[in-house]
């Protein structure tokens, strides 16, 4: 049998993959968020899942604008760190699962009506290695395989707040109907308020992101109908990508525990704040 046993939510701030990967921790910008995450480090020591189903948005490192998949899932065995410009980052590559991702793959795309782009070959950005680097730090392999599941967050029209929970819901029927045994996480990164350009590069609004943890942990439903005009609004540009957060809140039962919570701003350009959720319903 395969279950969704937990999931998180997290920015993905490339700059904390840098002083994860110069090891500036100790420094006095960085130490007091990485105080707060040293519990996110510690639960997942001790809840390693088999696979991870990462949600997270391509910051045209692998995609461009030439081609913009909605949502695109990975099959393939590996991943390499993207080249984002300044080189990869210097973590593991990222190791797939091809024989769920393809489960997955048939379940969305030909029963539950979701047509996701599949890509054999996809490399994966801070989106998706900064998550992992803020929960299991710096091994010379990461502990799990990932699916990468990369949504378009840079391009309107992005898919709404609603498509994404359904998604999420869809994934969670998908995984139940896997014939294998897996223990299987999800991620929804990116976010939270941050502006990186315009007039309002810079803007934080963390009353909204403080309240909008609280609904995602304590009332999903009242945020499906979330639009994109509130989160520019309120979030900025690039806290759209709070959206990614709805796939992970739907693939787990209202039921939830919430095993931690943390914000702290700013990081970079963002203000920062984690949740995990631990599956009410096992
Ligand atoms: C920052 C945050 C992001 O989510 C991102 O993709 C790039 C930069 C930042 O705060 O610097
Ligand atoms: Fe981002």
């Amino acid at each position: 049998m395969a279950k969704i046993v937990h999931g998180m939510g997290s920015p993905h701030v490339p700059s904390i993959g840098a002083a994860i990967d110069h090891h500036k921790e100790a420094e006095e910008y960085w130490k007091p968020f990485f105080d707060g995450i040293e519990p996110v480090r510690d639960w997942h020591k001790n809840n390693l899942p088999d696979t991870i189903i990462l949600v997270y948005n391509d910051h045209a490192s692998t995609f461009s604008l030439q081609t913009i998949p909605t949502f695109a899932l990975g099959l393939a065995d590996e991943f390499e760190p993207a080249d984002e410009g300044y080189g990869p980052r210097p973590v593991p590559v990222v190791k797939g699962d091809p024989e769920l991702a393809w489960h997955l793959a048939n379940v969305l795309v030909s029963d539950e009506g979701f047509d996701l782009t599949l890509c054999n070959e996809l490399d994966v950005d801070h989106g998706l290695t900064v998550p992992l680097s803020i929960a299991y730090n710096r091994p010379d392999a990461w502990p799990v395989k990932v699916i990468p599941l990369a949504v378009n967050m840079v391009q309107a029209p992005q898919p709404s707040v609603k498509r994404c929970y359904a998604l999420g819901k869809a994934i969670a029927r998908a995984v139940a109907s896997f014939p294998g045994e897996r223990n299987v996480a999800v991620w929804g990164t990116g976010g939270m308020s941050h502006q990186l350009q315009g007039e309002r590069a810079g803007l934080l609004n963390v009353e909204y992101d403080a309240q909008f943890i609280e609904d995602l942990v304590n009332n999903p439903d009242s945020l499906e109908g979330l639009t994109y005009t509130e989160l520019l609004r309120e979030t900025g540009s690039e806290g759209v990508e709070l959206a990614m957060w709805m796939i992970m809140r739907g693939a787990l039962p209202l039921e939830v525990q919430e095993q931690y919570r943390f914000m702290h701003r700013p990081v970079s350009n963002t203000s920062y704040g984690v949740t995990i959720l631990k599956n009410g319903e096992l």
